[in-house]
């Protein structure tokens, strides 16, 4: 039995029909092909499959598939606009917070999250968003060095 689902992801309209215990982590790498979203814990501990639905972060290994009926969905995928990448993705790169990169498009989809709700945080705010995204490379301390230039820069940047 599968379910009928309409939904948009990274600005695109699609539609699918899914079995009801798919994840959306899962639809969104092997149905949708967007193998930037990365699984971690696959329990909801680690914060490497967070998405945005309709502008909240969602870790995507604790959402089903058919839950994403009529919502709107963004993946790391959908942030890099005209070839250009999102400030926060080239934050992350100035700082040098990515190691092995596997916990960066977690890090990152939920400072974008972040942000749409605190356009001018400051950066304990910015750290509490963070709590319990982990990095297997422990690189916490570059990883809050980008985030905060992301926060020194919150005013000029155009988030969403
Ligand atoms: S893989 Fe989803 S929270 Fe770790
Ligand atoms: S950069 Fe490797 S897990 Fe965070």
């Amino acid at each position: 039995m599968t379910k009928h689902i309409e939904f948009t992801i990274n600005g695109e309209d699609r539609s699918a029909d899914v079995p009801p215990h798919i994840t959306l982590l899962r639809f969104i790498r092997e149905s949708m092909g967007l193998t930037g979203t990365k699984e971690g814990c696959g329990n909801g501990e680690c914060g490497a499959c967070t998405v945005i639905m309709d502008g909240e972060p969602v870790r995507s290994c604790l959402v089903l598939a058919a839950e994403i009926n009529g919502k709107e969905i963004l993946t790391i995928e959908g942030l890099a606009k005209d070839g250009k990448l999102h400030p926060i993705q080239q934050a992350f790169i100035d700082a040098g917070a990515v190691q092995c990169g596997f916990c960066t498009p977690g890090f990152i989809m939920a400072v974008y999250a972040f942000l749409l709700r605190h356009p001018e945080p400051s950066k304990e705010q910015a750290a509490e968003a963070l709590k319990g995204h982990l990095c297997r490379c422990t690189g916490y301390e570059s990883i809050f060095n980008a985030v905060g230039m992301i926060v020194d820069n919150a005013r000029k940047m155009e988030v969403a």
